[in-house]
């Protein structure tokens, strides 16, 4: 019999930093990771607009075999959650809660920041995860919109992304926070800059590792993990694969197999009208 795969999707190449540590975790376990280059960035777009992408996404998904979803987006997990949880009949994670849970572990003097897309941070998603855990966390929130075009170029050692997270991260170096959410999946790509502008004092959190171990417990709860055999991932992309190989490797140490770009044609079946 063929195994079901675990479904993931983003927006673009951000969503693999997730999927790193979920292949790390879960090394049997077969991956399916779809990117919707040709639309992103969602963070800029409405809480409509995000919702039919995630659904698309997840649709799209659904029909390739999954057992489990990962919405490996920050700013679908802020939007969209709860109805893909509610329309979709298999177990769907986001990343959110399971970060909000390493916050709440790292901070020692209850000061955290959270950066993410400007859907994210509006969508006040973050505090609300946080307070469910401890209502005496303070939470210290900033939209850094430009990170996720300038990860998606590759830029990320060059000399514009330190000059955008200066910018950026400005006020939260003087909010004495000593845990700092990397609140989109994007962000990790760029962790070397954020790093060397908070400072070591300052404790970086990301999606990735907490949602792996998620992932983990839910497929072992519904007796759906695979821990037998060697696992293995595919990918479909909305647009050229060339710019998602070249990124993706960088993310994964590794070369991208089996990047298969999706022609408008063969995603029409998925596409909701608005
Ligand atoms: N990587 C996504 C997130 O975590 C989406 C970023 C975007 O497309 O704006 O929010």
């Amino acid at each position: 019999m063929q195994k079901l795969s675990i479904g993931m999707f983003d927006s673009g190449v951000g969503g693999l930093t997730v999927l790193k540590e979920v292949k790390k975790l879960l090394p049997s376990e077969h991956i399916i990771y779809f990117g919707d280059t040709a639309r992103v960035p969602y963070g800029n777009r409405s809480p409509q607009a995000v919702t039919k992408y995630a659904l698309e996404s997840a649709l799209f998904l659904l029909t390739k075999g999954i057992k489990l979803l990962v919405i490996a987006c920050n700013t679908s997990s802020a939007l969209a959650l709860n109805i893909l949880q509610k329309k979709f009949p298999i177990p769907v994670i986001g990343v959110i809660d399971p970060c909000a849970k390493e916050v709440v572990t790292a901070t020692k003097n209850k000061r955290v920041g959270v950066i993410g897309t400007k859907a994210t941070i509006k969508s006040n998603a973050y505090e609300k995860s946080i307070h469910k855990l401890d209502p005496d966390i303070q939470v210290f929130s900033k939209s850094c919109p430009l990170f996720v075009p300038i990860a998606e170029e590759g830029l990320e050692k060059d000399e514009v992304a330190h000059l955008m997270a200066k910018k950026y991260l400005k006020d939260l170096q003087h909010a004495h926070i000593d845990t700092l959410v990397m609140g989109c999946t994007h962000y990790p790509i760029l962790e070397d800059v954020i790093k060397n502008i908070m400072g070591k004092k300052v404790t970086i959190v990301n999606a990735g590792r907490e949602t792996a171990k998620e992932v983990k417990s839910t497929l072992e709860k519904h007796k759906i993990a695979d821990t037998k055999g060697k696992g293995g991932c595919e990918y479909f992309v909305t647009d050229s694969p060339e710019a998602f190989e070249e990124i993706g490797s960088r993310i994964l140490n590794e070369p991208l197999s089996k990047v298969r770009s999706l022609k408008n044609l063969d995603y029409k079946d998925y596409l909701l009208s608005s």
